[in-house]
């Protein structure tokens, strides 16, 4: 498939109403990895449907975030804090299903890690808007990444409503770009979105630059079947073959891999040190 052929399947998938959005750059990825297999009809099929599997699965119905946002404003005023932001975590399936644990996730979590000064949380969907029960400082550093610009701009608002100055939500595709240094990375139930997406999960783990690799996996998929484990056993290899130190955390439906990976940074740091040493 040419350049022009890519384009312009990406503006067709992009303009039906489901993935109107969602970030180009993985849209014409998906479309690049499926045109060696498939062509004309069949390919616009697949792409959809490798589209509803890394996003549109995780909405029972895809709700109108502009409203949701009003109806944030509206709850935090009639009914206060956690009742807003509880109702607004049901709207999609991986928050929602959190909701009976979060409180011990993140207490277990941080009791590991040590209260964060930054997070970066990568296929964020809509776990950012638990940082108002986190239970870390309001100054905190929060950078959120997910593909759909809607969901990507309601977090915004209610970062702005809830005043969290150092938090932001981005659009943007997390495979392909690197977003800095944090405390904390959270990669919850994202692998196998990356699976669906020919992503290496471990050089996806390497590249991403923090203290603690936070990942988990869900104990069901969303058709309540035991979740196949190629990821699962792809995080433990990363794991044993670099040496990290790991604690796993199981809740009712979700397993936790809080992992040590600040050593790893020193020895990347230490061989750019080297390389630069060697270049003078
Ligand atoms: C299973 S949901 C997990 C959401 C969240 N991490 C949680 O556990 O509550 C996966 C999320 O990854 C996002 N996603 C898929 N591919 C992505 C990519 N290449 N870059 C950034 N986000 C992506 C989807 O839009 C979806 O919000």
């Amino acid at each position: 498939m040419n350049e022009k052929e890519i384009e312009s399947l990406t503006d067709k998938v992009l303009s039906s109403h489901k993935y109107k959005g969602l970030h180009p750059a993985v849209v014409e990825r998906i479309i690049n990895d499926l045109s060696g297999k498939y062509q004309g009809e069949v390919l616009e099929k697949k792409v959809k449907e490798k589209l509803h599997k890394i996003f549109g699965a995780f909405f029972v119905h895809l709700p109108d975030f502009k409203r949701l946002a009003k109806k944030f404003e509206k709850d935090l005023k009639e009914k206060g804090e956690s009742f807003a932001v509880l109702n607004l975590l049901k709207y999609q399936t991986s928050t929602r299903e959190r909701l009976p644990f979060y409180e011990d996730f993140y207490k277990e979590v941080f009791r590991i890690t040590g209260k964060p000064k930054s997070i970066l949380d990568l296929g964020c969907g809509f776990n950012p808007v638990f940082l108002a029960l986190m239970n870390l400082a309001k100054d905190t550093e929060y950078l959120a990444v997910d593909i759909f610009k809607p969901e990507i701009d309601c977090l915004n608002k209610i970062f702005q409503i809830l005043k969290y100055k150092n938090a932001k939500a981005v659009w943007g595709d997390a495979v392909s770009k690197n977003f800095g240094k944090f405390d904390v990375c959270l990669v919850l139930k994202f692998l196998p979105c990356l699976k669906e997406q020919n992503c290496s999960v471990q050089r996806f783990l390497d590249t991403t630059s923090c203290r603690w690799l936070v990942v988990s996996f869900p104990k069901t998929n969303l058709a309540g079947r035991r979740q196949k484990e190629t990821e699962e056993k792809e995080l433990s290899e990363f794991i044993e073959s670099r040496n990290l130190r790991c604690k796993i955390i199981e809740f009712s439906n979700e397993k936790v891999f809080v992992i040590y990976k600040h050593h790893l940074e020193d020895v990347r740091s230490h061989l750019q040190g080297e390389m630069k040493r060697n270049e003078i």
